[in-house]
């Protein structure tokens, strides 16, 4: 059974009523249902941290799963930690945003952690999720 980690980072705990008209109305525990349903037959990993250095963790633990999708919250914009703990652990990374991060306020359209994933997903919504897991078991390449 293949094995991928979905890890949320800072502030997504409050997903369901932080700001609907950007995140949409669904929680964590509704999103982590979602892509459950979608992959019955995966071993799913959810996991949500607000500390950086369990996040770092978590994505070490990832080095031997079958992939991992990171949303990492504000820290995308600015840790530095979160790129080298990324970069250091070679399966397969997608970085997943709810909202289009570039529609929005300037500083989000930078992401530090981008040059350490192979693919990114913004705009999507909650499907995001669901999209980058089907990558990751498909292999980035394919
Ligand atoms: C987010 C976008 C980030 O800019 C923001 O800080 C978040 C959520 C998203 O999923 O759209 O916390 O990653």
């Amino acid at each position: 059974m293949a094995r991928v980690f979905i890890l949320n980072g800072v502030n997504l705990a409050t997903l369901g009523t932080r700001r609907p008209e950007v995140y949409g109305t669904m929680t964590l525990d509704d999103i982590e249902r979602l892509v459950g349903e979608a992959f019955p037959d995966v071993d799913l990993e959810f996991r949500q941290t607000d500390f950086e250095g369990e996040m770092v963790g978590f994505i070490r633990e990832a080095s031997d799963s079958d992939g991992l999708v990171i949303n990492a919250g504000a820290w995308t914009h600015y840790s530095y930690a979160l790129h080298d703990a990324l970069e250091s652990v070679d399966v397969p990374k997608v970085e997943v945003h709810i909202s289009n991060v570039h529609r929005r306020e300037g500083w989000r359209r930078a992401s530090v952690i981008s040059p350490s994933v192979h693919a990114v997903i913004a705009g999507m919504g909650v499907q995001g999720y669901v999209a980058a897991v089907r990558y990751v078991l498909e292999g980035p390449g394919s």
